[in-house]
């Protein structure tokens, strides 16, 4: 058999939101650890360093290479200055992970303009802003791979208007820069994820819920963000080389039951 070679070996990515809201591992921490596990050189990006510092931590300890980038995506001067960081520090760019993202109740009824504005800004303007600055030294260097995060929230109706307008229009966002950029020898994708179990989720569940979530799904195990940060490896690499402009559901196989029939009367034969 052949050494098999780390399948991001030469590459230089950015990460956004590299850290983790809360003690555990989140899509960007997990994503940032494979990412250098793989052999990228990573740019670990995050509103605050303190938690960009803890995955450049557990990518030290496993003799990675990487370091931290304080940036606030929702700014055009910061996504620039972040892409310049990574050029400046490992001289080019190959892979963009569109990460950062926030979850938002509300209906149209009772969601302010303010918290409107704020969603927007952080879970589609960012990514707007950050591809705009990474793709001009993607071509420089004979093309990329961007990677957006949805969530199967941009799916479904998810009881969460503002997340889900917001993340439904990342794949659109996707689909519309996987064509204008396809020339470019630039892929990009999105990854959408399930019902994780994470700490941007873990202060909103407790164990019958969580047991809800897991029993909810056909393949019934509980999602981490593991999950996320392996289907990001893939698109990431130059095995997904002919694969562009695809939403890809991480999600236990959530999204391809019917609500109706796929229930747990349904499966105790109660139809
Ligand atoms: N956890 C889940 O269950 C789940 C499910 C579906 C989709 N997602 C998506 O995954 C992505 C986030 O995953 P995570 O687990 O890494 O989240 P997380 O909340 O653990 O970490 C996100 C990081 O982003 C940083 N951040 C927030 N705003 C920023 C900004 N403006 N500029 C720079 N950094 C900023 C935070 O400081 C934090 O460290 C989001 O897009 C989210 O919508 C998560």
């Amino acid at each position: 058999m052949p050494e098999r070679r780390p399948r991001l070996e030469g590459k230089v990515a950015i990460v956004t939101g590299a850290g983790s809201s809360g003690p555990g591992i989140g899509n960007g921490k997990a994503t940032s650890v494979l990412f250098a596990r793989e052999g990228a050189k990573v740019l670990l990006v995050d509103a605050a360093l303190d938690r960009a510092e803890e995955s450049l931590v557990m990518i030290r300890e496993e003799g990675g290479d990487a370091s931290v980038f304080q940036a606030d995506v929702t700014k055009a001067a910061d996504c620039q200055a972040m892409v310049e960081a990574a050029m400046e520090r490992y001289g080019r760019l190959d892979i963009l992970d569109n990460n950062v993202g926030i979850s938002r109740r509300g209906t149209v009824v009772d969601t302010s303009e303010e918290d409107w504005d704020h969603i927007i800004a952080v879970n589609l303007k960012s990514m707007i802003l950050a591809s705009g600055a990474a793709i001009p030294r993607m071509i420089e260097g004979g093309g990329g791979s961007i990677i957006n995060i949805s969530s199967i929230a941009g799916l479904r109706a998810h009881s969460q208007t503002p997340y889900t307008t917001t993340k439904a229009a990342v794949q659109g966002l996707t689909f519309s820069m996987a064509g204008d950029h396809g020339g470019d020898n630039i892929r990009v994708n999105c990854i959408a994820p399930g019902l994780l179990h994470t700490p941007m989720t873990a202060p909103r569940m407790d164990e019958a819920m969580r047991e809800h979530r897991k029993n909810s799904a056909p393949l019934k195990t509980e999602g981490t963000a593991w999950d996320v940060a392996y289907a990001a490896v893939f698109l990431a690499s130059d095995e997904a080389r002919w694969i562009t402009g695809v939403v890809l559901p991480v999600d236990a196989g959530l999204t391809i039951t019917s609500p109706v029939t796929y229930t747990t009367m349904a499966q105790q034969g109660r139809f």
